[in-house]
């Protein structure tokens, strides 16, 4: 897979297709094989570039924090590097969600469109930010099985891993192999995170929020809340999946990607 340099980092990426770019941005802790359904479909009208974020992946990892405003710099510094001046579609899952805000807001000339899946705009609270920073020390000491525990029983529709137990075991595998300093982290840039919650109406871009009707992460009635206030948002739900949808259900989170990429 290609690397590009961007500053002190080495940034992994998978690239297929031509066309506008539709740039796809992982969640936590995992890497850019999640998008492995939309690659190929998706690049019958896009070039689709998937990226490991520092410190996942294949990608340079680098210790203390790694905030989302940093990742939205390497996502603007890689696409320096690969010389895409035309603004993108930007869809990110989750803490990819969370760079989204960022990028949105620091990168603005950069971006056409935003799709927000399974993400939520409201910072950690309080404990929830505490936890995190225990949560990347245990990571520190004990490796990556801690948030591979913690985290897969949250990922999916129930039904998952009877059904789908290809996906689920691939996804464990990911989180295995991540960098328990990557993980923590990134931990700690979530746990800081800056609160959008109220800040909506600052993102007039047209947007797509996706939402798996289970996912227990960032529930649907509070994804179909961020639609309601984004200027330009629209939502669609993907029933039957849960926070991973677009590997729990491709096809139909493919069909919502490129319906609102033509639109
Ligand atoms: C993710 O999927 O990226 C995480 O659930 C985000 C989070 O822990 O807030």
């Amino acid at each position: 897979m290609p690397v590009a340099n961007v500053g002190d980092l080495r940034l992994n990426y998978a690239e297929r297709g031509s066309g506008p770019v539709l740039l796809l941005v992982h969640g936590f802790p995992l890497d850019h094989s999640m998008w492995s359904g939309q690659m190929e479909p998706l690049s019958a009208t896009h070039r689709v570039i998937a990226t490991d974020l520092r410190g996942f992946g294949a990608s340079s990892v680098t210790a203390g924090t790694a905030t989302m405003a940093q990742f939205a710099d390497d996502l603007a510094g890689l696409l320096d590097a690969l010389q895409i001046t035309q603004p993108v579609i930007f869809c990110g899952l989750s803490m990819g969600g969370y760079v989204a805000w960022q990028f949105a807001l620091r990168h603005r000339g950069r971006l056409a469109k935003l799709i927000l899946a399974d993400t939520r705009a409201i910072a950690d609270s309080p404990d929830a930010a505490a936890g995190r920073l225990k949560t990347a020390e245990k990571v520190l000491a004990e490796g990556a099985q801690v948030v591979a525990d913690a985290m897969l029983p949250k990922l999916f529709a129930p039904e998952a891993p009877a059904k789908q137990p290809a996906i689920v075991a691939a996804t464990k595998a990911v989180m295995l192999k991540t960098s328990p300093v990557g993980i923590a982290a990134a931990l700690r840039g979530m746990a800081e995170r800056e609160d959008f919650s109220s800040r909506l109406s600052e993102f007039n871009v047209p947007a797509l929020v996706i939402c798996g009707q289970h996912d227990a992460i960032a529930p649907p009635a509070e994804m179909r809340g961020i639609a309601e206030k984004l200027p330009q948002g629209k939502y669609v739900e993907i029933a039957g999946a849960g926070h991973m949808a677009p590997l729990e259900d491709p096809a139909e989170v493919n069909r919502a990607i490129a319906d609102f990429a033509r639109g």
